[in-house]
C-alpha cells in the first residue's frame, strides 16, 4: 500500500489569476493499492463517491490508460480533510493523488513535467495542481498542452489565515461570473500586480501585498457571491493584516499575517461569532514547500 499527502493550495493570489498559487500546510491523506474493481473507503467519515466517479479512482484510471497500463482496479483509502468546493484545491488535491500515486504504483514511468502537464490537462488550469504537486509557490503558464512552470520555496514564518465559509461555491459557476472580455488598462492594472507579489513575497517586501492582492479580473465579481466577504476583509485589514484575497474561486478568504500577529486568527474568530457566522471556520496555515509526498 502506497500512502500520499496531498497539500492544500491557494491559487490566484489575487491578481495572478490561472498563473500564480502556492501550497499550504493543510494535508488530504490517501491509502492506494492495487485491487480488483473499486473499493474505496473514507477513514473520517468524509462523504466521498465510493464508485469510479471518485475523482481519485478515475485520475488514476486515466494514467494507467495514458500509460498504456493494464487497470485492473484500486484500494483507495482517503482521509479529505481539506473542505471541498471551498477555493483550497479540494479537487486539484485528488487529482494530484490520482496521478501521483498511479505513477508510483506503476514504478514512475512519468516524469515531473509530465505529470505537471497531465495534472492541469485534467484541472483545465494549473494553479492549483501545480503547487500540489511541486510545494512552494508555483508561477505557470498552461498553453492548453503544457506548463511553462517554475517553484519557488518560500521561507516565511508568515501565516495564512483562512476564513472558510459554510457553503460550497462551484469553480463552474465561480468562473461562469466573469467578463470574457477586460480592458487594456485592468490587463495592466492585474500583471503588474501578480509580478508584485511573487517578488514581494520572496524578497519579504510584505508592505506590497495589500496592493498586489487588489485584482480586475475576478474578486470583483465573485465577491458578489460571498456574503460578508468585504466586511471580512476590513476587519481583516483592521487587525493588520498585510493582504487578503479570494482564495482560487472562493469563497475562502485568505488572510496573510505576519507571525507576530499573534491574536489575529482569534480576533477573527470572535468577530465572525459576532456576525452570527459561527459556523464558519478560521484556520491557520503555512506555506508548505515540499508538496505531494508518496511513501
Ligand atoms: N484559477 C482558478 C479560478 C482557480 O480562479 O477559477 C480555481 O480552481
Amino acid at each position: 500500500m502506497i500512502k500520499l499527502k496531498i497539500p492544500a493550495t491557494s491559487a490566484n493570489l489575487g491578481a495572478g489569476f490561472d498563473a500564480l498559487g502556492l501550497s499550504l500546510s493543510y494535508y488530504n491523506y490517501v491509502n492506494m493499492e492495487e485491487a480488483e474493481g473499486c473499493q474505496i473507503s473514507s477513514l473520517d467519515g468524509t462523504d466521498v463517491p465510493a464508485d469510479e466517479n471518485n475523482l481519485i479512482y478515475h485520475t488514476a484510471k486515466t494514467v494507467y490508460d495514458i500509460c498504456g497500463r493494464n487497470f485492473k482496479g484500486l484500494k483507495i483509502e482517503q482521509i479529505n480533510n481539506i473542505p471541498m468546493a471551498r477555493g483550497l484545491g479540494s479537487s486539484s488535491a485528488c487529482i494530484i493523488a490520482g496521478l501521483a500515486g498511479a505513477n508510483r504504483l506503476m514504478g514512475d514511468p512519468l516524469s515531473l513535467d509530465e505529470m505537471v502537464d497531465l495534472a492541469a490537462q485534467i484541472e483545465g488550469h494549473p494553479d492549483n495542481t501545480a503547487p500540489a504537486l511541486l510545494g512552494g509557490i508555483v508561477t505557470a503558464v498552461f498553453d492548453g498542452k503544457k506548463v511553462h512552470w517554475v517553484k519557488q520555496e518560500v521561507f516565511t514564518t508568515l501565516k495564512f489565515i483562512a476564513v472558510i465559509p459554510d457553503f460550497e461555491l462551484k469553480t463552474e459557476k465561480a468562473r461562469a461570473c466573469l467578463p470574457k472580455e477586460v480592458s487594456h488598462k485592468d490587463a495592466v492594472y492585474n500583471l503588474s500586480r501578480a509580478a508584485l507579489f511573487s517578488a514581494s513575497l520572496l524578497t519579504g517586501k510584505y508592505e506590497n501585498l495589500r496592493t498586489a492582492v487588489h485584482d480586475r479580473l475576478h474578486q470583483p465579481y465573485r465577491m458578489e457571491l460571498i456574503p460578508h466577504g468585504r466586511d471580512i476583509f476590513d476587519i481583516a485589514y483592521t487587525n493588520g493584516a498585510y493582504a487578503a484575497y479570494i482564495s482560487g474561486a472562493g469563497p475562502c478568504l485568505m488572510t496573510i499575517v505576519d507571525a507576530e500577529n499573534k491574536f489575529f486568527a482569534g480576533k477573527m474568530r470572535f468577530a465572525l461569532d459576532n456576525m452570527g457566522l459561527a459556523s464558519w471556520e478560521v484556520k491557520e496555515m503555512h506555506i508548505d514547500n515540499d508538496g505531494c509526498r508518496v511513501e
